[in-house]
């Protein structure tokens, strides 16, 4: 059993999968089993730098569910960021306010960051470009949710793949479970090299694509992102491929009939509000279990019963 209590969670690579087993776990327990107030008299802090609509209210619904409490900001111009304020201070004063930290914030790296100026555990809900690594466990529960299992799946990860954090941080778990990966993305968003050369020292089977034609039937999970247009610094460039991918009934119709389309939403234009109607329409489910995955990982570093 890996050790949890008092753990930061920063980023897919420092789990092992046998802990990642172990919190899909505690996950269907939670699904299946509600548990009652396990986290009474504990304090999650909720700080969102970065707006976020599923990952704030399903970890606050979560603590909450557990009869733990919640306190923060989603605004960083209400907080001391705005006098000048460095997050490092901000981290340190907020951890002992709080029993854990949740924070989503623009810069990469912002989490580790936070997590060196505090003994308090921080999870990291999305830092810049790079990782989201509690949006990976909720996939990976979704995955084994609706294909019966993990292992040996044909994953198609599409969309913006050089600013996806929910794909770097997926990718990286999912070299644990046997999968091919094929990437479909345009020219100009590739895969980061930080995240490719891990795929690689592991071995994980990939390829590369720019249209999803080429690869449909071949899936069993369509792993679809939005292109993130506050990432680009220049918005010409995010013109020429916002409109890149359109996923339809008509094009799933080449899929296989137990493919499934999952997305971390938000939806822009890149799956079409028809696809809602079929059976391979995954999205909403997934965001549901971003409730019982994070009151796993409550459950797991504040040491409930
Ligand atoms: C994603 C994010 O913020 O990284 N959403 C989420 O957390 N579920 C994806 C996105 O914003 O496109």
């Amino acid at each position: 059993m890996g050790l949890f209590k008092g753990r930061d969670i920063l980023a897919m690579g420092e789990f092992s999968k046998e802990e990642i087993l172990q919190v899909l776990a505690v996950a269907k327990e939670m699904k299946q089993r509600p548990p009652g107030p396990i986290l009474q008299g504990k304090l999650m802090a909720s700080c969102f730098f970065e707006p976020s609509t599923r990952t704030r209210l399903s970890f606050e619904s979560a603590m909450k569910r557990l009869g733990g409490d919640v306190i923060g900001f989603s605004e960083p111009a209400a907080t001391s960021a705005k006098k000048g304020e460095s997050l490092a201070d901000a981290m340190r004063v907020i951890g002992s306010y709080a029993d854990c930290i949740v924070i989503r914030h623009p810069l990469e790296g912002s989490a580790r960051g936070a997590a060196d100026a505090t003994t308090t555990p921080v999870i990291n809900a999305g830092d810049g470009a790079n990782e989201h690594p509690t949006q990976t466990f909720l996939d990976l529960f979704t995955i084994e949710e609706c294909q019966g299992r993990l292992e040996k799946l044909n994953i198609i990860l599409a969309g913006d793949l050089k600013y996806s954090r929910t794909i770097h941080s997926l990718a990286l778990a999912l070299k644990h479970f046997d999968a091919r990966l094929f990437f479909v993305t345009p020219p100009s968003l590739p895969l980061p090299e930080k995240i490719l050369g891990a795929l690689r020292d592991a071995g994980v089977p990939l390829s590369f694509h720019s249209r999803l034609e080429e690869v449909i039937g071949k899936g069993d999970i369509l792993y679809m992102t939005r292109v993130q247009k506050e990432r680009f610094n220049d918005l010409m460039e995010y013109e020429e491929v916002k409109n890149t991918f359109h996923v339809t009934p008509e094009l799933l119709q080449a899929g296989k009939p137990h493919l499934k389309v999952m997305s971390p939403l938000p939806r822009l234009g890149e799956i079409d509000t028809r696809v809602d109607m079929t059976p391979h329409a995954t999205y909403f489910e997934q965001a549901a279990n971003g409730v019982f995955v994070r009151q796993a990982l409550l459950k797991l570093i504040l040491g409930g019963p």
